[in-house]
């Protein structure tokens, strides 16, 4: 670790997890927690509960969970010295120099060194771009319509001609090719040596949102192919958690946020004034994305190419951004490509106006589909009619369909009551869309293979156990002589069984949020998170709670003897141990 325990235990008392928590997420009290829409899945009702108490969040729908320094690390993909200094800072709190060596201190803070290798990467790209060297990429921009003052904003530069100029940039300043290997700019080959990823391109940094360089999307300044060359990812670049340009838009004080499909029309739109324009980094558009978006808007509008695969795109984007709970309108641009080649062409009233224009992604959806028919021909209308009655039957709020069956009618001359009549036979025979038919629960999709169940269910008393001793903490006592840390084998149980014992022991209290400090890697906070924020099903009477505890701590005790007999050859171990066992059926443990 880079700070002590202490420091990191202090800085993390300082600062309440509802309050830091209530700055991104809004949550509402309810009971003795805090609830909100969970920021790392999509969900349409919360499921994400914060505890003051326990200082610790946790998501009952997937399972994400934690003290404040996970949230951070999970929400703004801080790595932990960078959340301990986020938060000293914000609790006023002044943090001691950092006193490890380069070395230790380049193996703790991996992700801060990939970090400060893209931004002398993209410092670099950038002055080449305004030197001679890179005049070609700076006409190139200046014959695109790019001023000087976007250039500066976007940090866009130029990757040089030889193709290992960034490696050796890079190595001048300090950086060992190991290290080199992790940040994707580079590659190293025993024989050749490094090599650039990006040369002779324009370069366009790709920023978090919290304006760090994470990685690139470089451009062919010609008709070469690949037309994009994009980083690939690493520990610091997730391209289904970071938008092109939302570290702007999130800014923007817009009412929505502009979708597009490449760099060079966030670019164009942002130039032209719309600077709550957004792109995905050369990938599909995933939930990732929609749960991102969410967090910053409730609108989003679709900007995508006009040929046929932007609006294929469209269409698939579409369930995607309406399941992570977003209104989804859809921009037309013909008879222009895009965004960028619309805004030259037309200019920015022009596309104000589109936008003021765009359609609900319902009738996007219900124009596709009339597309596909044949108006003029009486029995592919009919058709076409049918199938636009199946969508609005879907339509589940009854004001909201009525307004749409409304709109198609008029849209489509079809008679509003033969449409709605058609709506109704659709909707009362119990027809379901195929969309809902493949929709899978979230259960389903953590569902656990066969073997991993039957290891879930030997951990399972061990980890009831100790969410028994989190909620009811007068069972250390109880246990005594009974129970001790060592009979937690499984290894993530064991070490958290350690530290709360130690902390009843000193205390008489237990704090597990300050347990969960210990954890870094994000699936065993996980696990610890769950295991301090499961409530317990009580049973109906004393005497049954009573019963089923007993249950629970014999369990843990045989399997405990279990494992020990069968880690032993001493005879006499084995007779203790089995006398031990014999000795549990009289067991009677109450709170
Ligand atoms: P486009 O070709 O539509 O991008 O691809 P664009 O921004 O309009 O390109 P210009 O105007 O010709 O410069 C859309 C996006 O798809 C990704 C990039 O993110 C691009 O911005 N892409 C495209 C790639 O990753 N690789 C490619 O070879 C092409
Ligand atoms: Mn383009």
């Amino acid at each position: 670790m880079i700070y002590g325990e202490d420091i990191i235990e202090e800085v993390r008392s300082r600062n309440d997890i509802v309050d830091v928590i209530s700055t991104y997420v809004p949550l509402k009290k309810k009971g003795s927690s805090y609830f909100g829409l969970c920021p790392f899945h999509n969900e349409k009702s919360p499921s994400f509960s914060v505890s003051r108490d326990k200082q610790m969040y946790y998501c009952f729908g997937c399972g994400a969970g934690g003290n404040v320094y996970t949230f951070l690390m999970e929400y703004e993909n801080f790595s932990f010295p960078e959340a301990v200094r986020f938060l000293a800072e914000r609790a006023g709190m002044e943090l001691p120099e950092e006193e490890m060596n380069e070395e230790a201190r380049r193996q703790m803070d991996e992700k801060a060194r990939l970090r400060e290798m893209n931004k002398l990467a993209a410092n670099y790209f950038y002055y080449l771009l305004h030197s001679k060297r890179g005049k070609r990429g700076l006409e190139y921009f200046k014959k695109r319509g790019i001023t000087e003052e976007t250039i500066r904003h976007f940090g866009l530069g130029f990757a040089d001609i030889y193709s290992d100029d960034l490696y050796r940039f890079l190595k001048s300043k300090g950086y060992k090719d190991e290290e080199l290997k992790d940040s994707a700019l580079v590659s190293i080959d025993e024989k050749r040596g490094g090599s650039d990823k990006f040369w002779n391109r324009v370069m366009f940094p790709i920023m978090d949102v919290n304006n760090r360089v994470i990685g690139f999307g470089g451009r062919v300044m010609g008709d070469g192919t690949p037309k994009y060359l994009n980083s690939r990812e690493t520990k610091l670049f997730d391209k289904s958690r970071n938008l092109y340009g939302l570290n702007f838009a999130r800014k923007s004080r817009k009412n929505e946020i502009i979708l597009c499909e490449g760099y060079m029309d966030v670019i164009s739109m942002h130039q032209a004034g719309f600077t709550n324009a957004v792109a995905a980094l050369g990938t599909a558009f995933t939930s990732g994305h929609g749960t991102l978006l969410r967090r910053y808007t409730e609108n989003v509008i679709l900007s995508f190419d006009s040929d046929e695969a932007g609006q294929r795109a469209v269409l698939r984007a579409i369930p995607i951004l309406k399941d992570a709970g977003l209104n989804v309108r859809v921009l037309d641009l013909t008879p222009h490509k895009d965004p960028d080649e619309f805004i030259k062409e037309q200019g920015k009233e022009a596309l104000e106006e589109r936008i003021r224009k765009a359609v609900s992604s319902f009738m996007f959806q219900i124009k596709v589909l009339a597309g596909r028919y044949n108006q003029d021909d009486p029995e592919e209308k009919t058709k076409f009619q049918h199938e636009a009655a199946k969508q609005l039957a879907e339509i589940g709020e009854p004001l909201e369909r009525k307004n749409y069956i409304e709109a198609v009618s008029r849209e489509y001359y079809i008679g509003q009551k033969d449409l709605t009549d058609l709506v109704e036979y659709y909707g009362t025979k119990g027809y379901v869309s195929s969309r809902e038919n493949m929709k899978t629960p979230e259960r389903e999709q953590r569902r656990v293979s066969g073997s991993e169940e039957k290891e879930e269910k030997k951990r399972q008393p061990q980890k009831l156990l100790l969410t028994w001793l989190v909620n009811e903490p007068v069972l250390f006592d109880r246990l005594k002589g009974i129970i001790g840390p060592d009979d937690f084998y499984e290894p993530i149980y064991h070490g958290a069984a350690l530290m709360l014992f130690e902390q009843y022991e000193k205390e008489k209290k237990v704090i597990p949020a300050r347990i969960l400090n210990q954890y870094t890697d994000s699936e065993d906070q996980k696990k610890i998170a769950e295991l301090f924020n499961t409530t317990l099903k009580m049973e109906p009477s004393p005497e049954d709670n009573d019963k089923a505890l007993t249950d629970i701590v014999r369990r843990v005790k045989e399997d405990s003897i279990e494992q020990q007999m069968n880690g032993t050859n001493d005879i006499l171990k084995w007779q203790e141990l089995i006398r031990e066992k014999g000795s549990l059926s009289g067991l009677h443990i109450s709170i």
